[in-house]
């Protein structure tokens, strides 16, 4: 059908860019071999040159091997490419239009010129041998690029990642540095598939205590597969500031959880007396008053927490971390206060953390101080600035001794051969101590 808005195609002199994978040409259909074998011109990346050379004597083609040019630099491919004027074949890795070769031909030459025929993109090929599927995965590119989209999409802790290495960055030991960086190298299998498609593949799992990676092919990319949450305890951990990666979270809300640099500020703030009574109101994920219960197993915490979910996800971890909270209760925090819903053995606290932003804060510290014994402990951490005043005043005017602390913490992540700092949001700590 004829039609104004139709693209006019008129191929003078195409650039035919063809996507192989590591199985090379002879792995190509037959219609797409004879185009390479019509190629006056040829490019592609230096180590496939054996092979494509190979692969033309076995052709016994009656042309000769054509005007060969090596692709691995973009900048002179293209110059290259400019001064061409007889039939051009690029040869790129699976799909050119993903992570490849595509976009800067695109950006370099007009899109009727250009002819694409892609093969299976890597990550393509990576689910297959895993047998998973992909059409939920997450994936990125390292090459040439710095790290910090990984470690924003890692934050989100998605159930798969396909990742495409840098060699020239140190490949899957880069992935290594960035995952123990987010400290979440303990939740995720680490798989690495090496020259996916040729007869040397290699699909393997790596332990994150490997400390020796093996000797790797170049060409290798990494699938993270989130693990299943054991039921089992887990003993080899430190007694407090443990790992954030190691607590059960909202699948929805995977980064709601106090930090453990946060958390271990806080468990010190907390003073922890050896017996009594703790609420950690607003708990979440249940860290901090779970983490409170290790170093001090006779306190008797109340975990209070308001989303759907949250008493079931606070009982998973305090299993993990072998603790028993005396109570966990799915409420809203002043409600329970004011309806008198707190057990009477735990109505009146020695120590209490006040985590969460609910908009009725100020109602629920007055009803907090109007609880806790005398000599006890309020601590409550802050992520803006508006209410800090507000809140100490309170404090002063119920007679606590009051203290503020703002606390900024950087995470060490590779950048290139380097470390660059990444900061952590800032946290002020509010703690009162009632005389
Ligand atoms: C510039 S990207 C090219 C991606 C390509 N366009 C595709 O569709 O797969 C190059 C990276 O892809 C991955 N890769 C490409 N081919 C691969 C193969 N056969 N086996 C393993 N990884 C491969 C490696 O991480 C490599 O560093």
């Amino acid at each position: 059908m004829e039609g104004n808005n139709q693209v006019k195609i008129k191929r003078e002199l195409p650039i035919h860019i063809i996507g192989i994978s590591a199985s090379g040409i002879s792995g190509l259909s037959l219609p797409i071999q004879k185009i390479i074998q019509s190629a006056k011109k040829l490019s592609a990346p230096k180590r496939v040159l054996s092979n494509l050379k190979e692969w033309w004597n076995d052709q016994n083609s009656k042309y000769p091997f054509p005007d060969y040019f090596e692709s691995d630099k973009p900048s002179k491919l293209i110059n290259w490419l400019k001064k061409q004027d007889q039939q051009i074949v690029v040869l790129a890795s699976g799909d050119p239009l993903w992570f490849g070769i595509g976009r800067i031909l695109l950006s370099n030459f007009p899109s009727d010129r250009l002819i694409f025929h892609p093969s299976p993109t890597s990550l393509q090929l990576a689910f297959s041998k895993l047998a998973r599927p992909w059409q939920d995965a997450n994936w990125i590119s390292l090459h040439g690029r710095d790290p910090s989209p990984l470690l924003k999409l890692l934050q989100k802790k998605p159930e798969t990642i396909g990742i495409l290495t840098d060699p020239n960055k140190g490949g899957a030991k880069e992935v290594i540095e960035i995952l123990c960086a987010s400290q979440l190298d303990n939740i995720y299998q680490f798989w690495i598939c090496e020259r996916l498609g040729h007869e040397k593949e290699r699909i393997f799992q790596i332990s994150h205590k490997e400390e020796v990676l093996p000797t790797l092919d170049p060409l290798h990319l990494v699938v993270l597969i989130k693990k299943k949450p054991t039921e089992d305890t887990n003993l080899d951990i430190p007694l407090f500031g443990i790992e954030d990666s190691f607590y059960l979270t909202h699948n929805d809300r995977p980064s709601l959880i106090t930090k453990r640099e946060v958390r271990i500020q806080l468990l010190a703030d907390l003073e922890l007396p050896q017996t009594g009574v703790i609420w950690d109101i607003g708990a979440g994920s249940g860290t901090i008053g779970l983490e409170a219960l290790r170093i001090r197993p006779k306190l008797e915490l109340l975990s209070v927490e308001k989303r759907l979910g949250g008493k079931e996800l606070i009982q998973a971890n305090a299993k993990r971390l072998s603790v028993s909270p005396s109570k966990v209760m799915e409420a809203e925090a002043l409600s329970l206060l004011k309806e008198g819903g707190i057990p009477q053995n735990l109505s009146k606290p020695h120590r209490v953390i006040i985590g969460g932003g609910s908009a009725n804060k100020t109602d629920l510290i007055d009803a907090v101080l109007n609880r806790i014994l005398p000599g006890g402990i309020i601590v409550i951490p802050l992520a803006t600035l508006e209410s800090l005043e507000r809140f100490l005043l309170m404090l002063k005017s119920k007679g606590c001794e009051s203290k503020i602390s703002q606390h900024q913490n950087f995470r060490g992540v590779p950048l290139s051969q380097g470390t660059r700092l990444q900061p952590t949001n800032p946290v002020f700590i509010v703690k009162g101590k009632l005389k």
